[in-house]
């Protein structure tokens, strides 16, 4: 019998009626009030079309224990500042028990938290407060590898008839050399040798992240359980790490040796039997199904190489993830309106975008983009850029202050492995991982010990208290963009529209929803920009547009679209109507 079919007796109806007036008033003061994406999802829509994702890298954001290790208390701590940013949604990059070899991209166990993050009743307290302010948590899934410490990997390397052996990839060696000539891509093979039992093992990453084997259906029944036991603590769905390398090719066929080397010194390399094989789809398939029991939402880790191996993420009917990222959109390294132009209607046409601008892999947006002059007003043009695009957006901690990466100096003070394999061509990532930079204080805020990163140099000035006082600081840019995305249907729904679409210097675009539409203009010159936009073809005989948002000088209430002139790298949103 379900909780609902129990129907009160007559006797004990004035208790029961007592009960529900209670019941009734803790959900009032309990209960967030409903935000813009809820309202939308109730009109159909599901919840991760509209909600804003903000990546936290846990060691780096706020630290309450004055180790100098960013904590999931820290986290908790700074969830009304991300409430007001107008964030909907946290992906928190792994902080189970980990020896931390890639700093936590290597689990020793999947259902707990490692103690230098804090204890599982921490996470519940996260959790629960997140919730009352409307705030889902997305937690990071390795599921390419597990650490060498995993207790998995402790057994299957114990010897070759344990029944987990084949829970890894384990191979006789040709000789004393490795299998095939597979290349880590941390440098060096991909393949070591294991004393105790005289066979090899396959690791894409670390010699420290041996590859689980996917082949095996108690490898899918444990990772899947582990997926079931979060969602029932209340996560809200997965980001998942590296999955372009969950299989392997069984008959181990070398891979193809391409001309000259890479970072590590390796020769270049076409990984094409030992990542994005078929089979991988077909694990994401059923790792949906699972999800959708918990209205959960699956983000890709997925490096594809054009916009058809992107579609075969998303998988046919939509049965597969539901934001692959798009990493193509990260390789637009300079500003061109041609080529962002170029990418963003490829990935229109291939399903729900999602939109990423830096990540704890890859340098952050604001050295990426920024020419050393204008590098605040470029970094809100991205903004605009990414925040106005029809698809979901996942920001990056500090982001939105204008956080700088901090390269190590000297290979001496390299913390990321990769670093000290690369040096001097491939420094880590260290740069674009250093502390949250919440105020001009020493350490930023961010700890009242050493912070395990020194902090990137722009801190006394890129910071979340000094910004909050600005109203034109790049935090406020971004705080009104968010608030304009939650609040405006045609930024939600409508559909992307191109303009100009010659122009090598002004990216323009409608988003267009039945008689309205946003109108985006961003100068992504250095220039002066004089234009004129006639949007009749495009349905809208409007002569003017009603600004929304600028960072033009003269802040106009109206633009008028015959003969307008743009500032160098200048924004603007606008209403149209038709
Ligand atoms: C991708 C993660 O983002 C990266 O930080 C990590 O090193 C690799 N996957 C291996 O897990
Ligand atoms: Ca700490």
């Amino acid at each position: 019998m379900k909780s609902w079919d129990l129907r009160p007796s007559k006797a004990w109806g004035g208790w029961v009626f007592s009960c529900l007036a209670f019941c009734f008033f803790v959900l009032l003061i309990s209960v967030p009030k409903k935000s813009h994406a809820q309202t939308r999802q109730a009109q159909g829509h599901e919840w991760w079309r509209h909600a804003v994702f903000y990546e936290i890298y846990p060691r780096s954001f706020a630290d309450t224990n004055g180790d100098g290790i960013g904590d999931l208390n820290g986290i908790t701590g700074k969830l009304d500042y991300l409430k007001a940013l107008g964030v909907d949604a946290i992906w928190i990059t792994p902080c189970y028990p980990s020896p931390q070899v890639d700093f936590g991209y290597d689990v020793s166990d999947y259902q707990n938290i490692d103690p230098m993050y804090g204890t599982l009743e921490d996470f519940d307290r996260l959790m629960s407060e997140a919730r009352k302010r409307g705030i889902r948590i997305i937690m990071d899934l390795v599921i390419n590898h597990t650490s060498d410490q995993h207790a998995w990997f402790k057994e299957s390397r114990s010897s070759r008839d344990n029944p987990k052996r084949d829970w890894y990839v384990w191979r006789d060696g040709k000789g004393n050399q490795p299998p095939n000539n597979w290349l880590s891509t941390f440098g060096a093979s991909a393949w070591k040798f294991d004393p105790t039992t005289g066979q090899w093992y396959y690791h894409f990453f670390y010699p420290q992240q041996p590859d689980l084997n996917w082949r095996n259906p108690q490898v899918e029944q444990a990772i899947f359980d582990v997926t079931r036991w979060w969602y029932r603590r209340g996560v809200a769905g997965f980001r998942l790490d590296a999955v372009d390398t969950l299989f392997e090719d069984p008959q181990l066929h070398d891979n193809p040796i391409l001309p000259g080397k890479n970072r590590y010194g390796d020769p270049n390399m076409e990984n094409r039997y030992n990542t994005k094989l078929p089979e991988l789809h077909d694990v994401l398939q059923r790792l949906r199904q699972v999800a959708d029991k918990h209205d959960a939402v699956l983000i890709g880790e997925t490096w594809t190489k054009d916009v058809d191996e992107l579609k075969q993420y998303y998988g046919g009917h939509s049965r597969e993830l539901q934001l692959p990222m798009d990493f193509l959109f990260t390789t637009v390294n300079k500003l061109s309106p041609v080529e962002f132009r170029k990418q963003i209607a490829a990935v229109d046409g291939a399903g729900w975008p999602v939109y990423v601008l830096s990540n704890h892999d890859i340098v952050r947006s604001y050295v990426r983009y920024g020419d050393g002059q204008h590098n605040d007003a470029i970094a809100k043009l991205m903004a605009a850029l990414y925040l106005t695009l029809r698809g979901t957006p996942i920001m990056y901690y500090g982001e939105e202050i204008g956080m700088t990466n901090n390269d190590p100096k000297r290979k001496q003070d390299v913390k990321d492995p990769i670093g000290n394999l690369g040096w001097p061509l491939e420094k880590g990532r260290d740069g674009e991982r250093t502390p949250m930079q919440w105020n001009p204080l020493p350490n930023a805020g961010f700890s009242t010990g050493t912070p395990w990163l020194p902090l990137a140099p722009n801190y006394k000035t890129h910071n979340v208290e000094s910004q909050l006082k600005d109203p034109d600081s790049i935090l406020n840019v971004y705080k009104q963009l968010l608030a304009l995305r939650h609040t405006n249907q045609a930024l939600a729904d409508g559909e992307y529209v191109a303009l100009a679409e010659e122009d090598p210097n002004v990216l323009a675009y409608l988003r267009r929803y039945q008689s309205e539409a946003v109108l985006v203009i961003l100068n992504m010159s250095p220039s002066v920009q004089k234009r004129s936009l006639n949007l009749t073809p495009q349905g809208f005989s409007a002569s003017e547009s009603t600004t929304l948002l600028t960072t033009l000088k003269t802040r106009p209430g109206t633009l008028p679209l015959d003969s307008f002139t743009l500032e160098p790298f200048a924004v603007y949103i606008g209403s149209i109507k038709k």
